[in-house]
């Protein structure tokens, strides 16, 4: 299959430009498009078949729900069954923006897209292209993460580009996404609400809205563990792996740059390629030339937006053992601790 590959200015551009990616959706085919957190892959939320298409290209398992993506509010009740007042408020607070909410699901929603489950994800996107591919398409948009099963979420075209091209008809080149990873995901069906999935909303916002929320307790292990089970079914899979091998280094610097140094001269000797993903503040203390920094530790936003690229250039330099420094920054340090541990597979030393 072609792929088409469509560059649309995300701050001016006409409606009509999307006309075709509408078509394509409308037929119950599939056009992955930027969101402010990753790309997304988009396919008719309300069709089995373009479901299953989502699922052959990525290469998912199909007992791994789908995010349905929406532009008001009129859509949510159109799916959802119990919109409760604590929804309302969130949705008020924080949609459109990067985070999803799990209700209970109405019959028209398809359990191909819901992977068998009684509730439906949803999100309501602030991309402009996001949004404006919703309306003039006027479907309720059902999209993951438009990278391969396993692989970094892509936070570029190019990285879709990389895993799908040649799998689906049309790719939406919005550029660099804003926030670079995946939207926080709340379980609404609980009395006391559930963050199942960390993200740039953090317990902090969602609570001075709504009150106590809690905090999935498979999210909080440090290492994995058979007796807890997420209840994001995408939780329990290896996720946003580089092919490398990564290790986590946790400790004061200079112990960690020390550890690291040693690490890289054996490696050296044993003529394996070694990588380090550090900080603009740590970078130049690394015996190495592969050196990546993923930003400064003064904005934790940047370090955000940088992780799933820098990931993925840890595949196209060839690395095979990786070190990465631990960022526990209060603000984003949760969600991004969650990817980097989930990409490393718990690998982590502490120094
Ligand atoms: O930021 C995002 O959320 C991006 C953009 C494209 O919107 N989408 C995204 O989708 O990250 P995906 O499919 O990569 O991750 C969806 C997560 C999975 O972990 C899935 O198991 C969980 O949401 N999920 C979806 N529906 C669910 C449900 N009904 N109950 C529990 N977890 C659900
Ligand atoms: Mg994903």
């Amino acid at each position: 299959m072609k792929t088409e590959i469509i560059q649309i200015d995300p701050e001016h551009f006409e409606d009509s430009i999307l006309d075709k990616a509408c078509e394509i959706l409308r037929m119950g085919g599939l056009v992955a498009f930027p969101t402010e957190t990753v790309y997304g892959l988009g396919g008719d939320a309300l069709s089995p078949q373009a479901a299953a298409k989502i699922y052959a290209a990525k290469g998912r398992p199909s007992d791994n729900p789908l995010i349905v993506h929406i532009a008001d509010m009129d859509s949510l009740y159109e799916i959802t069954g119990e919109v409760s007042k604590k929804a309302e408020k969130l949705a008020e607070a924080f949609w459109p923006g990067p985070l999803t909410m799990i209700f209970s699901k109405k019959d028209i929603v398809p359990l191909s897209t819901t992977g068998g489950l009684q509730t439906v994800a949803v999100r309501m996107p602030s991309h402009p292209v996001a949004m404006a591919l919703i309306r003039s398409s006027g479907l309720f948009i059902a999209a993951p993460s438009a990278n391969t099963s396993g692989r970094p979420s892509p936070t570029r075209a190019e990285h879709v580009e990389e895993d799908l091209k040649g799998k689906i008809p049309m790719i939406l080149d919005g550029g660099l996404v804003g926030i670079g990873i995946e939207s926080t995901i709340v379980d609404m069906t609980e009395d006391v609400p559930v963050i199942l999935r960390p993200g740039y909303i953090t317990q902090h916002m969602l609570e001075e809205v709504i009150g106590q929320v809690r905090i999935d307790p498979a999210l909080l292990r440090v290492s994995p563990d058979r007796n807890i089970v997420a209840k994001a079914p995408g939780m329990k899979y290896r996720h946003y792996a580089p092919k490398g091998q990564l290790t986590i280094v946790d400790g004061e610097l200079e112990q960690v740059v020390r550890t690291v140094n040693e690490r890289l001269a054996e490696h050296e000797m044993r003529h394996e390629k070694a990588a380090v993903i550090a900080t603009e503040e740590s970078k130049d203390k690394y015996h190495t030339r592969e050196v990546y920094s993923i930003g400064s530790r003064k904005t934790e936003g940047s370090i955000a937006a940088g992780l799933y690229d820098i990931l993925r250039q840890m595949d196209h330099i060839g690395a095979e053992y990786i070190y990465a420094e631990s960022f526990q920054g209060d603000r984003l340090g949760h969600a991004i601790m969650n990817r980097m541990l989930k990409a490393a597979g718990y690998h982590k030393i502490e120094v």
